[in-house]
């Protein structure tokens, strides 16, 4: 009887290595307990042989497996059984006779490695729903951090996403498994929070100041397996969508109960109720009312502003004033209808200065817009548009998460990284302010053109419909 001992939870690559030495061998899947560092196991206790005792291989020894199962058992290793890596090799044995037997979904062994990478995607793709980034550490310098349990080993494998994502602000994704950092250049990792632990989400700050105060972020103490740089982590963000695309979606959850899909209508009332007593920032206490965004879940546009104006801040709605009725002129013009449209804004509360009786309108700055992009984000998953209207600057930093300079990139469709496309284009208030009549129409008319693009998306779909 063979004992493996993997680094930890997610040493795939010691898996693959000793996998392949003991089929070389010859050495049946009845032969072999698999364990990990740290995880008791009664078997060690009985003296079982360590891999490293093999023979020599012989040099010219080798075999192949279909692609698709590396890609397949990537995913499944992420998955909380115990036995996973058990299962794996068991197929990997199976493989080296039987080459299609990825193909017989009824298979048993297949079916359960198929149903763990579905379960290991449906919680990569809760990670990335659910995670919401707190402001801490402001006396220093803004750092963001978000507490998760993950029900898979999936913080080392879903942490590139976030640093895409949030790519211009340093954060830390604390969980009882492993905690994730990014300092804006490099993803690291540090050892777990005990879940007795759990910080309140006012609590956050204390615990991670306790863990992580900030120069020890880059532990040179923390073990080596557990940092990564980005680049390499990033290698696995693309086998995600393999496994996405292996399982097909269609195979059901194994063996936990299926997660209940709440339909995007839901999901908006859910997420107006709870951004109605949003506190991610202090924009709140000035302003008079959370002003959600608005429009069809059916929408396949999103047009995003920068935050509510006077007359929305007091109306609840999103464009509603003069800036509104600019916006309406120009997609009537351009043939957007509005109704079929989600309008919405970046920043969620009004943000102004009073003069006498006039509020001044203020443009938010850069922690107000992160600390409001988790609305955005809920926003976009809610609803599912194929195309979002980034109308000026703080628009566009929301949208791609940095910022976005307009004059380089509007007027043209932007691939984002979720896949859906952007187009980049001016605040109507910014016609509004033009002094010049004719600069006036000309602006107007381009943004009329940008618009006409969105324009032409609404309609093929339509057409599709
Ligand atoms: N400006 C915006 O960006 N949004 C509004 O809702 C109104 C004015």
């Amino acid at each position: 009887m063979y004992l493996i001992t993997l680094d930890s939870e997610t040493d795939f690559e010691s898996w693959r290595k000793a996998a392949r030495a003991l089929t070389l061998h010859q050495i049946a899947p009845a032969d072999v307990t698999w364990n990990v560092q740290g995880r008791a196991k009664d078997s060690v206790a009985a003296g079982l042989c360590e891999a490293s005792s093999f023979p020599p291989t012989e040099t010219d020894s080798t075999f192949s497996v279909p692609a698709n199962f590396i890609e397949l058992a990537r995913v499944a290793a992420l998955h909380r059984d115990d036995e996973r890596f058990a299962l794996l090799y068991r197929l990997l044995w199976r493989l080296r006779s039987d080459h299609d037997l990825l193909e017989i979904r009824t298979d048993p062994d297949v079916a359960q490695a198929t149903a763990m990478a579905g379960n290991v995607k449906r919680d990569v793709q809760r990670m990335r729903d659910v995670i919401r980034f707190r402001e801490i550490g402001r006396e220093h310098k803004a750092h963001y951090a978000a507490w998760f349990v993950p029900e898979h080993h999936i913080v080392e494998f879903a942490a590139p996403f976030f640093a895409r994502r949030y790519a211009d602000m340093p954060w830390s994704i604390l969980t009882p498994d492993i905690c994730a950092h990014w300092d804006g250049h490099a993803i690291s990792f540090t050892p777990g929070i005990r879940q007795t632990e759990m910080p309140a989400p006012n609590r956050l700050e204390e615990t991670w100041r306790r863990h992580f105060r900030p120069n020890h972020l880059i532990m040179p103490e923390a073990p080596k397996q557990r940092r990564r740089n980005l680049s390499e982590a990033s290698i696995l963000e693309p086998l995600l969508a393999d496994a996405e695309r292996w399982t097909g979606g269609r195979v059901p959850p194994w063996p936990e109960a299926p997660m209940k899909r709440k339909s995007a209508v839901d999901n908006l009332e859910a997420l107006r109720e709870e951004a109605a007593h949003c506190r991610a920032c202090h924009l709140y206490k000035d302003a008079t009312q959370t002003v959600f965004g608005e429009g069809p879940k059916s929408a396949n546009i999103m047009l995003v502003g920068e935050q509510p104006g006077d007359k929305e801040d007091l109306a609840g709605h999103p464009f509603v004033g003069p800036a509104g009725q600019m916006l309406d002129r120009a997609l009537e013009e351009a043939g957007v209808d509005r109704k079929k449209v989600y309008v919405t804004n970046a920043v969620k509360h009004f943000k102004f200065v009073p003069r006498g009786k006039i509020r001044l309108h203020q443009k938010p700055n850069t922690p107000e817009i992160r600390a409001c992009r988790q609305w955005y984000e809920r926003e976009v998953s809610a609803i599912q548009p194929d195309l979002i209207v980034a109308m000026g600057a703080t628009a566009a930093q929301s949208v791609f998460g940095k910022i976005t300079p307009i004059g380089k990139n509007r007027g043209r469709l932007i691939d984002l990284p979720d896949g859906r496309k952007a187009l980049v284009t001016v605040h109507p208030s910014y016609l509004l302010r033009l002094p010049d009549p004719q600069a006036k129409v000309l602006a107007y008319q381009r943004f009329v053109e940008d618009l006409k693009i969105a324009a032409g998306l609404q309609k093929k779909a339509a057409r599709a419909a």
